[in-house]
């Protein structure tokens, strides 16, 4: 197949990786990066966020399948465009991608759905914040109603914190303060193609920037797939993918179906297991990152088929995806000052010698070429490249991650050092 990925993130790289493993493919990237480079040729000048560039380019160069890796082009309607043109895209429109660009949508969704979440309240003035985190009490929960790249959310035990971030968001648009959940944190992707729905493996991401769960919320520092303490809960991994497929996953997706904006992608559900039961938090409209970068590490069917499928409307009649039984391990190699300030355009050594690590494999997520040939690669944004592990337990794929770690140079970066430390002993 030809297949254009647009974004140009570790995830979308991840993606590649899994379908080029496959063989047989013809891979485009736009606008990729530096790491994209080696494994996916580059549409230089490609607009991913433009719905008639992308459509003239998907027709003009018989691309048979496009996955759209980012929310941008989502909101920006590429997916619509693609469809209307009658090219298949994995990604949902603009109407259904909501889901994860408003989190008002969302609620009102899982509401009509019947879906397990934490009561919120939509707020719009100073006075409704004060009496909502009143209400809920501490620790606060404050999130802008609105994409925000991961920074639109507090959680927090300073309600003078809380306030100000609701200070902050509220001129753009409305707040909302939620019940804080307590309990381990899921992340469970959907694929589907409108209709039917097709669980990949949980995984759990870090999403605080140090280790013991400290500082500011990130994109996410690292991950690992799969969770062995489901079995424990749940009696398997299999039983718990059944229960969030029946109670949260197929009811959203028949619920947008029925209101007549079907969600033709990947849908990920971030879960919080708490005491009261599974509820959900977040929905996105995208594969997670760095989520995929460890989901993908271990699928073992065709990533190519199933999307497509997806894509083509005839999910029904692909068999579940399957996964190997190893463990894998992604961490993130951040630039300094990440998340708040980074610093980029830094030279980045020892790649070859980390991907030449055993188990290891490279994601790259902000990475440019060198200025002159033979030179380093350069940083150009916070979350620079993932390291991938996989390994026949997650002691043996952590320290293969970190040992791949130890090889690379760039100056002031920083990686939390216990990824994947509590499933490892
Ligand atoms: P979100 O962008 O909504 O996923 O929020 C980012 C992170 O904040 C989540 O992954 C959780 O760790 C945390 N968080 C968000 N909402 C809640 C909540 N209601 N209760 C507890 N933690 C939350
Ligand atoms: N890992 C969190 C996200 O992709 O939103």
């Amino acid at each position: 197949m030809r297949i254009l990925v647009l974004g140009s993130g570790a995830r979308e790289h991840a993606i590649l990786l899994a379908l080029k493993g496959e063989g047989g493919h013809e891979l485009f990237a736009a606008p990729g990066n530096a790491g994209i480079a080696a494994d996916a040729a580059i549409v230089a000048g490609l607009d991913p966020n433009s719905p008639v560039a992308v459509t003239d380019y998907a027709n003009d160069e018989a691309i048979d399948l496009v996955i759209i890796g980012p929310e941008a082009p989502l909101v920006a309607g590429v997916a619509d465009a693609l469809r209307e043109r009658g090219i298949p895209v994995f990604g949902p429109g603009r109407a259904a991608a909501q889901l994860e660009g408003s989190k008002a949508f969302a609620k009102r969704i899982m509401d009509a759905a019947g879906v397990p979440t934490g009561r919120a309240t939509r707020a719009t003035t100073r006075a409704e914040v004060e009496a909502a985190t009143s209400e809920y009490g501490a620790p606060y929960v404050v999130k802008a109603d609105g994409l925000a790249a991961g920074k639109g959310v507090v959680v927090t035990e300073d309600r003078a914190a809380a306030l100000a971030h609701a200070d902050t968001y509220l001129p753009v648009g409305p707040v909302l303060v939620e019940e804080f959940l307590t309990g381990p944190e899921v992340s469970l992707f959907f694929v589907s193609d409108g209709d039917t729905v097709r669980a990949l493996s949980p995984a759990q991401d870090f999403k605080r920037a140090y280790d013991g769960d400290a500082g500011p919320n990130t994109g996410g520092m690292g991950a690992y797939s799969p969770l062995p303490w489901l079995a424990e809960q749940f009696g398997s991994e299999d039983a718990f993918v059944e229960l969030v497929t029946r109670e949260v996953a197929q009811p959203v997706i028949d619920q947008l179906d029925r209101e007549g904006t079907p969600f033709i992608g990947l849908l990920y559900a971030g879960l919080i297991l708490t005491p009261q039961g599974i509820k959900v938090i977040e929905f996105n409209a995208r594969f997670g990152d760095p989520e995929t970068q460890v989901v993908l590490a271990r699928i073992t069917s065709p990533l190519s088929r199933l999307l497509l499928s997806a894509a083509g409307g005839y999910l029904e009649d692909e068999p579940a995806p399957t996964f190997a039984e190893t463990a894998a391990v992604t961490v993130v190699l951040a630039s300094e000052g990440y998340p708040e300030a980074p610093q980029t355009g830094r030279p980045i050594e020892g790649l070859r010698a980390a991907a030449s690590v055993d188990g290891v494999h490279l994601a790259h997520a902000a990475t440019a070429a060198p200025d002159a040939p033979g030179g380093d690669l350069i940083s150009t944004g916070g979350r620079v490249l993932n390291v991938v592990a996989v390994g026949d337990t997650f002691a043996q794929a952590r320290e293969r991650a970190y040992a791949a770690l130890g090889e690379i140079t760039l100056e002031g970066a920083h990686f939390r050092t216990d990824i994947a430390a509590a499933v490892a002993d």
